[in-house]
């Protein structure tokens, strides 16, 4: 069996490359030549945790063309992994699926034996019995459902894990025309996991629905936690750690993506949410929890700022991390980069640091924040620092980058991740979800104000 794959970015390079780690000959396409390139240079054309390794020791197994025609006439199974942006109402747009599917159904007219394409672009519910199956059709001459069948399976992956996410996924999702496409595939996901997971098949809208209802259903309780955050910083001696640490223990909950921390970010989840709205609005249906659960995020940035106002009247604000989690450069969305925006725009001086989000966020915060090249030199010329970002290294800083001759350093660890051991002593530690029973000293910056 041969694998094409169209569209190499975050999802498919990893994709091409862990289907080839698993011993099966890959095509990877891509429009931009410089992706294709790095390719066939066995590079990676983008950042992502184990993707250069794999991509090394896969040499023979795996090709790449921008010739979408090639590519599908010399594989058997073609997955579609193009973006799909979201517009201004929430809706993600087909735009370049239909595009590629056109390409891939016109190269199918020339093919005779079975082809299964599968999308894993997100696409909104009632797109692929829609305009990706009439697409694929018209462009093919082909039925669906004979001997071309037409899969929707999105993938459950974060950056910064996508290796290990395809690799050991949770459960697989797979909306299938017929019996023979899901088996085809079913079967590409056996050999290819690590683990056993659990493969969920049903028809085409119920996967585009579960898609969209697994990122709203993580992004409801990272809001609930948030939320009773919020309640904890006003109630005198409570601690939203303490509460959801013990709600978590209860297994018809669970403690993952419970934490009282800043809000979610990055290119999934709050559009995946809005998404879901929109769907559902769109068919009569309400859906107040994901629209509440979008409003608790848009307040967590605005808790900070007012917590960073409430200790700091001005000075230099220092900011560990810009990406919108641990182990990218992606800052889509990153509450870091809005709470460094937002405290630049009330006057505050804004040094920031991150280890791999520098460039992307410069080109976002331009002159509004001065990026630093190590987070020593960040934590020293802060007057109050924000830890916006769980990056395990932040942990290995220097505790004397922290010392202060006079009076204490303020830090807003968001994540809880510093050791309280060798910090307490040092720093004043502000954490979300904290009530403080006792006022923190002003910084000098303050005083002198
Ligand atoms: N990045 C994520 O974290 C993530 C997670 C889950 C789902 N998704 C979904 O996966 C899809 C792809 O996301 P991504 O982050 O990999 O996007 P991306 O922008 O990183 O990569 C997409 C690639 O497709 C190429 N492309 C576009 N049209 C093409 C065409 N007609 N032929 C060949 N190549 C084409 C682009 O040049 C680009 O390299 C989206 O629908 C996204 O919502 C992404």
């Amino acid at each position: 069996m041969r694998i094409s794959v169209v569209g190499l970015g975050k999802l498919g390079t990893p994709w091409l490359a862990v289907l080839a780690s698993r011993g099966i000959d890959v095509v990877g396409v891509d429009r931009i030549p410089g992706h294709v390139a790095a390719i066939l240079n066995r590079r990676t054309p983008i950042s992502e945790p184990g993707l250069q390794s794999l991509l090394s020791e896969a040499t023979g197994r795996i090709e790449a063309t921008s010739d979408i025609k090639a590519a599908v006439s010399a594989s058997d199974v073609t997955f579609v992994v193009v973006p799909t942006p979201s517009g201004a109402d929430g809706t993600f747009s087909n735009l370049h699926v239909i595009s590629a599917i056109r390409e891939i159904g016109a190269a199918l007219r020339g093919k005779t034996d079975y082809h299964l394409v599968v999308i894993t672009s997100t696409v909104m519910p009632g797109s692929t019995s829609g305009p990706i199956r009439q697409a694929l059709e018209g462009s093919s001459g082909r039925a669906v459902g004979v001997d071309l069948g037409l899969c929707y399976n999105p993938e459950f992956i974060a950056l910064g894990s996508v290796i290990r996410d395809m690799l050991r996924p949770d459960f697989v999702l797979i909306g299938e025309s017929d019996g023979r496409a899901g088996d085809l595939l079913a079967s590409i996901y056996e050999r290819v996991c690590e683990n056993r997971p659990q493969i969920r098949r049903m028809n085409w809208v119920n996967a585009e629905i579960t898609k969209l209802t697994v990122n709203s259903f993580v992004t409801a309780k990272i809001s609930f936690a948030n939320m009773i955050s919020d309640l904890c910083d006003r109630l005198p001696g409570a601690d939203a750690g303490t509460v959801l640490n013990a709600v978590g223990s209860d297994s018809r909950i669970g403690g993952k993506y419970l934490a009282p921390a800043l809000g979610y970010g990055g290119p999934c989840f709050p559009r995946d949410n809005a998404a879901f709205t929109t769907m559902a609005r769109n068919v009569g249906a309400r859906a107040d929890i994901a629209e509440a659960t979008d409003a608790v995020n848009r307040q967590q940035v605005g808790r900070v700022v007012a917590l960073v106002r409430s200790l700091l009247l001005r000075g230099s604000v220092g900011i560990l991390g810009l990406s919108y989690k641990p182990d990218t450069a992606v800052v889509e969305e990153s509450q870091g980069v809005t709470i460094a925006s937002q405290l630049a725009n009330e006057g505050y001086r804004v040094l920031a640091y991150d280890p791999q989000a520098l460039d992307a966020a410069k080109s976002v915060l331009g002159s509004q924040v001065e990026v630093l090249e190590d987070a020593e030199a960040c934590v020293k010329a802060a007057d109050l620092l924000i830890v916006a970002t769980a990056w395990p290294s932040f942990k290995n800083i220097a505790p004397q980058a922290f010392h202060r001759t006079t009076g204490r350093l303020i830090v807003i660890d968001c994540w809880r991740m510093l050791p309280v051991s060798e910090f307490t002593n040092l720093v004043d530690l502000v954490y979300l979800g904290r009530s403080s029973e006792q006022d923190i000293e002003l910084l000098p910056a303050v005083a002198r104000a």
